[in-house]
Order: C-alpha cells, then structure tokens, then sequence
C-alpha cells in the first residue's frame, strides 16, 4: 500500500463552543485534502477534540455536569458543525476514548524506562488558559501571561518532566536540514530562535488535576493535557497497533500507510508545541517527524480581538445561515493570505461576496448560459477550440497548482479570478449578444470557448466552494441548457 497524504487539525479544546477560528484552520485543512484527492492522491484527514484537563473540568462543573457529560455534549456539537461546513474528514479523535488513553499511557512508560522521563520538582508561574507554566522572562508586567493578559499563579507540585533540553541540538539541527518543516518561513524563525536561546525540560504530569490521563506506574499522577493532547495525531494512526497493544488488534489503520504526517495545520499561537515539543518527543520515541507544521495567524473581528467579554466571538452558524457555507469559506481564504493575520468584518464580507461571488463568477455563468440557450442549444462533451481562453487557463493551472503546493489559498483564488476577469472582459469585448445577428457560428464558437473555460474555472474553485462547483458542474455539463437561479444573489442594503 502507499502511504496516504496525511493531514491534520489541531484538536480542539471543548470548553467553549466552536467559533470561526476553530472553523478557518479545519476548513483550510479540507480545502488541502480535498485538493489532493482531485489530483489523484489518497488523503487522509484527521481532526478531533482535545478533552482533558482543569479547564474542561473547571467548564463542567460551572455547567453543573460530569466532564464525561459535557465532552460528550461539546464534541457532538463540533462534530456538527463540520458537518454544515462540509468538511471531509475521515476520522474525528477525542483524547478520552480509550483507543487514545492506551498510547499516552505507553508512550509515558516507555519514555520513563529510556530516561526520557524523570521524577523531580517544580515550582513556576502558571496560567490556568494556556495550562502551561510561563517562562518568567515572558511574563507580561512580571505576572500575566502574555497571550491571556490574565493574572498567573505561582504553583509549586511534584512532577514527571520529559527531557526536553536534551533535544536542543538535534531540534536545531533537524530544522535547518529540513527548511520545509518549519513554515511559513516568517514565523519559523521566531522557532529557531527560541530553541537556540535553550531549552528547559518540560513537566509533563500533575497531581492536582482529575480530569486527565493516569500514568500506569504513579496514576496520582495524570498526564500533562499537552503531553496527552499532541499525541493524538499517532494515536489514531494506529500507532497502538506498532506497539503491540490488545486494543489495536483490529485496527484499521496501518501506521506507515500514514506517517509521517504531511502537514499539521495549526494556528501560531500554538507553533512552539508543535515546532519543539512535539517533534523532541517523537525523536525520544524514535518515530520519524512531520514533514511540516505550519502555521496560520488570527482573525481578529471588526479590528478586535475575538473574547467572551468583548461579546464579539463570531460563531460561523452566523454567517452562513444567512449567506452560505460556500461564501464564508471563500471569504476566508481571498481575503488574507494564509499564514498572515486577518481582520473579519461583515462590510468586507459583503463587499466580496457581491463583487467576486455575485457580481464576477455567478453573472459570468448565467450570462453564458443564457446565451449559450439561444445561441448553442446543447452543450458538447468536448471541444477542442485552440482559444486565447482556454490557453490562458492552461497557464493559469500551473500557477494555480504551484501556489496550491505552496498553502498560499490566496493567489490560488487569484489565478481563478484573474480568469474570471478576462472572461467577463472577452464577453464586453465580443459582445456576443449582437454578434448572434450577423455570425451565429462564431458566437457559438465564443460561447463554447467561455463554457469550457468556466469549467476549468470550476476545477480550481471546487476545494474551496465544493457545493457551488457541484452545482456549476450540473449546469455546465454536456446537454441542453435550462433556466437556473443566480448562483450568489447578491446581499442588498
Ligand atoms: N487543544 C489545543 C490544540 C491541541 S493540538 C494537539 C488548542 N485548541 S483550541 O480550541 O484553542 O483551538 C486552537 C485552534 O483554533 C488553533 O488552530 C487556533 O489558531 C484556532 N483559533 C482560535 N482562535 C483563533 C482566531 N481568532 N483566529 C484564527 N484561528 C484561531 O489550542
């Protein structure tokens, strides 16, 4: 068997409700996987929920439920959603389900025999969101946790910590012989940086938190939710069936049919754990490293930063229930370039949604199609026209799928309405409408031209717009043309 494309999301903390950010980095993988399998690769998907920890335990009691019962309640709820947003994903982890809680376990073990992982004490400053200790040269006025702003605790326990700082080097050295693996490259070099300044080991069990992973040789001790949490993208790999353990004797997965990972999608603000945890642990296991971890920025909405206390978090049911799943996916890829930060602001969304989506590609094509009703009957399977057209989107499909290689969504989107534009602007210029009167032939011809070029169109638009491509394809396919409603009516007022 080959290995598959593998691809990943992070998993998703489930002590709030999913909201647009959540909703960008699992769209921008499905755009990827469904872009691979157009091209023929066999994609494999993965995203989840990320379960434990005092956070989710701290959600559920103010909820006045067992954290079983409100991960249960939260994960149903993501898993919803993306099914509304049409995402394809083909297996959905949670980190309490036993087929993962058996390989934090093992893999604690086994790193505790190597020396990987030791016993020993600490005391720091911890943040309660990050549920991580702050590096006292980071902490923002001497107390607060730089990305929460929010008060930390000075926390003294008994710990397991895994031997980070003896990874330094061989971090070091895998970056610079692996130049993909950290991208994009801006945010990369903040990475390198940091591991070159040195690195400390890093706790990984707690005494005091309930809701999480025992460890099998001390369970007073649960595992650390980070610790616990990255290891989720080989847990369902089946890395359990590698090890040998019972519950993964019917496991349908092989693990070198998908490791390693082709790309971990994540937001930056989640890099390091990505970038250095991660990869020192699977060095520590002896399991080869992603290829690549690469890291989008974050939406802010209207010039703010998204918060509960703000009011201002956009829950993506909002947008596309009055617009549509296809428009908001498209809305988030044009509008910045992926790995950049973006603002969210409904002016703007309206703004594009009526220029590129009603306005550009939907009158495009039922411009075509009407004229194509009176002018060319039914449409053929094939047409071999040698057109400026239908060249320029030859041209267009290598730049397309350079750019797609390359994660950069924006300037893909761009090369399909770059086309879209010299479409419109060869109707202006042709004006077929008139030239019907006089040479039906050759208004046939530039009709046939445009459809065939819109279905090029529709190859590059259909990882991002699946719905809509589904639709553009039924009209545009070979056969006699009916009437159709606008594809994007455009939003008035
Ligand atoms: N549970 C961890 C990840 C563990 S992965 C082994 C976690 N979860 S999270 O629920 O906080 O979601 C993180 C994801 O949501 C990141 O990819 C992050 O970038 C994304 N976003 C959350 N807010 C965001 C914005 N405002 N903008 C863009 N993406 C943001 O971290």
């Amino acid at each position: 068997m080959t290995k598959k494309f593998y691809i990943t999301t992070p998993i998703y903390y489930l002590n709030a409700a999913a909201h647009i950010g959540h909703a960008y980095t699992t769209i921008a993988t499905d755009i990827m996987a469904r872009y691979k399998k157009a091209r023929g690769q066999e994609v494999y998907f993965l995203t989840g929920t990320d379960e434990h920890g005092a956070n989710i335990e701290k959600a559920a009691n103010t909820a006045g439920v067992t954290p079983q019962k409100w991960t249960d309640d939260i994960a149903a709820q993501f898993k919803a959603l993306w099914k509304d947003l049409d995402i394809q994903n083909d297996d959905f982890i949670r980190t309490t389900e036993p087929r993962h809680e058996r390989v934090v376990q093992e893999i604690f073990e086994i790193l505790l025999k190597k020396g990987d992982i030791y016993k020993g004490k600490y005391g720091g400053n911890y943040c309660l969101s990050c549920e991580a200790y702050i590096d006292e040269s980071e902490l923002l006025d001497g107390k607060c946790c730089p990305v929460h702003k929010k008060q930390t605790q000075y926390v003294e326990e008994e710990t397991y910590f895994f031997r980070l700082s003896a990874y330094q080097q061989k971090l070091a050295d895998f970056y610079k012989e692996h130049p993909a693996f950290l991208s994009p490259k801006f945010r990369g070099v903040e990475i390198s940086k940091f591991v070159d300044g040195g690195l400390k080991d890093l706790s990984v069990t707690r005494t005091k938190v309930k809701w999480g992973i025992p460890t099998l040789s001390d369970p007073k001790h649960t595992i650390y939710v980070w610790f616990d949490a990255l290891i989720n993208y080989i847990s369902a790999a089946g890395y359990g069936k590698k090890l040998g353990l019972k519950e993964y004797e019917n496991y349908p997965l092989n693990f070198d049919d998908l490791w390693p990972a082709d790309v971990h999608f994540i937001g930056k603000e989640i890099y390091r754990f990505h970038a250095v945890i991660w990869p020192a642990v699977l060095m520590a296991l002896g399991v080869a490293l992603p290829k690549k971890v690469f890291a989008h920025g974050w939406w802010t909405v209207e010039g703010e930063k998204m918060s509960k206390s703000v009011g201002n978090i956009i829950n993506p049911r909002d947008i596309t229930a009055k617009y549509g799943v296809d428009a908001f996916r498209y809305f988030l890829f044009r509008e910045v370039p992926f790995g950049g930060d973006g603002d969210f602001s409904i002016n703007s969304f309206k703004r594009r949604f009526n220029a590129d989506l009603a306005n550009d590609l939907g009158n495009l094509l039922s411009r075509t199609l009407n004229m194509a009703a009176k002018n060319v009957g039914e449409i053929p399977a094939e047409y071999n026209g040698e057109a400026n057209l239908l060249k320029a989107a030859r041209r267009a499909e290598e730049a397309y799928n350079e750019h797609m290689e390359e994660l950069a969504f924006d300037k893909a989107l761009d090369c399909a309405w770059t086309l879209i534009g010299d479409m419109n602007k060869y109707i202006d210029e042709t004006k077929p409408w008139t030239l019907a009167k006089t040479d039906p032939a050759r208004t046939k011809q530039i009709l046939l031209e445009l459809i065939f070029t819109l279905k090029r169109v529709n190859v590059f638009i259909a990882p991002f717009m699946p719905a809509t491509a589904l639709e553009m394809q039924r009209r545009l396919k070979a056969g006699a043309i009916e009437k159709y409603a606008p594809l994007f009516p455009r939003i008035e007022g």
